[in-house]
């Protein structure tokens, strides 16, 4: 196959390694301001995709959209279709521990949800979708190496962003869940199932608990502090 349904990029245009921001405006930024010789391999559907190198590695940058559906078709096609073998979430969540203050790093060991393509897939059973271990401790130890503070533990992954149940979260904090976002489930259950390794790297944009929201300046620095753990892995 020249290229996938969702992707318009040849097979080849595609790093082994690729970091997948939900915004596809964020891969747009990244590969303009972290990237040499980046080249824009996908628009359709504007969710932009980018081919460069850092520090002389090809990488690569995409959209993913927002959610679990969006995010399992670019994971799909893009290891199928054009070959990736690491697989790397840059993202935000909503922390659901108090003391997780705004802008934190967290490296996602695991991640629970509510996955309703994971529930059926596994027939009503749950899967444990965790990350690969080496992309893991490169991160943990990229993270120490630049002096920046990371969290590890386990994460949420939910389908629905709005819900009316002041109480929702109260059990995942209680077992431990650092924060919730909405795609790093089904990312490390495909990655599993095809065989390739899988990360998320999430800061904390907001924490659920207290009410506090990040101002532009904690976004932009834990934005900086993600993406060059990130980077660092290809
Ligand atoms: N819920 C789901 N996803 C999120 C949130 C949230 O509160 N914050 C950032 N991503």
């Amino acid at each position: 196959m020249e290229s996938s349904i969702h992707i318009e990029a040849k097979v080849g245009d595609i790093a082994e390694t690729i970091l997948l921001p939900g915004d596809p405006l964020r891969a747009k930024y990244v590969a303009e301001n972290f990237l040499e010789d980046a080249v824009c391999y996908n628009k359709v559907r504007n969710m932009f995709g980018y081919t460069g190198t850092y520090k002389g590695k090809r990488v690569s940058i995409q959209g993913s959209g927002m959610g679990m559906g969006s995010t399992a078709i670019y994971v799909n096609e893009l290891v199928e279709t054009y070959g990736c073998k690491n697989l790397i979430r840059v993202g935000t969540c909503g922390a659901i521990q108090e003391q997780l203050n705004v802008g934190q790093v967290i490296l996602a060991m695991s991640a629970s949800g509510d996955s309703g393509a994971n529930m059926a897939y596994f027939n009503g059973f749950q899967y444990a979708a965790t990350a690969d271990f080496s992309l893991l401790q490169k991160a943990y130890q990229t993270a120490q190496r630049l002096d920046i503070n990371t969290i590890q533990g386990s994460i949420f992954s939910t389908d629905t962003f709005y819900d009316d149940n002041p109480t929702r979260w109260d059990k995942w904090e209680r077992h431990g869940i650092l924060g919730v976002e909405m795609e790093t489930q089904i990312l490390f259950t495909i990655a599993k199932r095809l065989g390739v390794k899988a990360l998320s790297v999430l800061t904390v944009s907001d924490n659920i608990k207290t009410g506090a929201s990040a101002s532009a300046k904690d976004r932009e620095q834990s934005f900086m502090d993600m993406m060059r753990i990130a980077l660092d892995l290809a």
